[in-house]
């Protein structure tokens, strides 16, 4: 029997700690499978995966910068990859119909509630950002019926057409940076790109209530700006994504094998690993 054929696609993509996940989690489970990951500009990803489907490829991980045109490529798409309008997880069928899903919103949740203890009813959220990372998260959260989102973001028309969008699911307003200053929060995520770049928003201080908590989706091999912001600010719990990426990929692990792989072990691992290399 042929091996079961996995791959992340995305660009750039060397630094992807998804081949390592998926390995980790076949072996908990005792599972064979392969997974690689691919170098995929957007403008090759059409080619790239018709040609992995017509190879046997069974599923596929999208990152940066595919997520958006993997939503347009699926054959058929889960109501929370409608809601997101991007698609992080494809599942190729015998047949070759592509299958999209986004797991992205229940990692980010199953890190916060289960293994960080963050229960989000009732709470008063701050969303910074309006882009993708944003739309994907925003549907999950609010079905845990937080007290309100706020989202705040340098461009306030898409923080407005997200909470238009959004708006029935839940409370949602909206603000810019500068108008934050009288407001405080329970919990603050960081959805905006400028983690990547070592940049913060500019946030007033006090905006995070007395045992707030601070959730950046991004992560990098050093505390993000965000996570720093978070601790100067108090909070009881300020960390980044590693969680989320470990929790999205084993939910995509278990749509594709139908087993749920224990995640913590793998997420101590990583921190572990990274705390090392910081003190070096
Ligand atoms: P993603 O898919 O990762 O969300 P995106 O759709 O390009 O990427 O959105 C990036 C988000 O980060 C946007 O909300 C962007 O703000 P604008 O909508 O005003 O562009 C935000 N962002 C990027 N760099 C930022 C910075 N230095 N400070 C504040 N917000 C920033």
């Amino acid at each position: 029997m042929p091996v079961d054929r996995y791959a992340v696609f995305g660009h750039p993509i060397s630094h992807s700690k998804s081949p390592r996940i998926h390995a980790a989690f076949a072996r908990q489970t005792g599972q064979t499978i392969e997974y690689t990951a691919v170098d995929v500009p957007a403008e090759s990803f059409r080619e790239e995966l018709f040609r992995f489907a017509a190879n046997g490829g069974k599923g596929l991980s999208c990152t940066v910068p595919l997520k958006e045109l993997a939503w347009q490529m699926a054959d058929e798409k889960s109501e929370r990859a409608n809601r997101a309008k991007a698609v992080n997880t494809m599942t190729i069928g015998e047949s070759g119909k592509i299958l999209g899903d986004n797991t992205d919103g229940s990692g980010l949740l199953r890190d916060m509630t289960i293994n960080l203890g963050i229960p989000i009813k009732c709470l008063d959220i701050l969303l910074l950002g309006a882009g993708g990372a944003s739309r994907g998260i925003i549907g999950p959260l609010l079905a845990e019926q937080p007290r309100r989102i706020t989202i705040a973001n340098r461009t306030i028309a898409k923080a407005e057409q997200l909470a238009m969008e959004f708006s029935a699911l839940g409370s949602i307003e909206v603000f810019e940076f500068n108008a934050l200053k009288d407001k405080s929060f329970d919990l603050i995520i960081n959805a905006t790109a400028a983690s990547l770049s070592g940049e913060l928003p500019p946030l007033p201080e006090n905006l995070l209530n007395p045992n707030g908590a601070c959730y950046d989706l991004a992560y990098a091999t050093q505390p993000t700006a965000f996570v720093h912001w978070g601790l100067r600010s108090g909070a009881r719990i300020s960390v980044d994504g590693i969680g989320m990426l470990v929790e999205q990929a084993a939910e995509a692990f278990f749509i594709w094998r139908g087993i749920r792989p224990q995640t913590r072990p793998l997420i101590e691992q990583l921190n572990s690993e990274r705390s090392a290399a910081t003190n070096l």
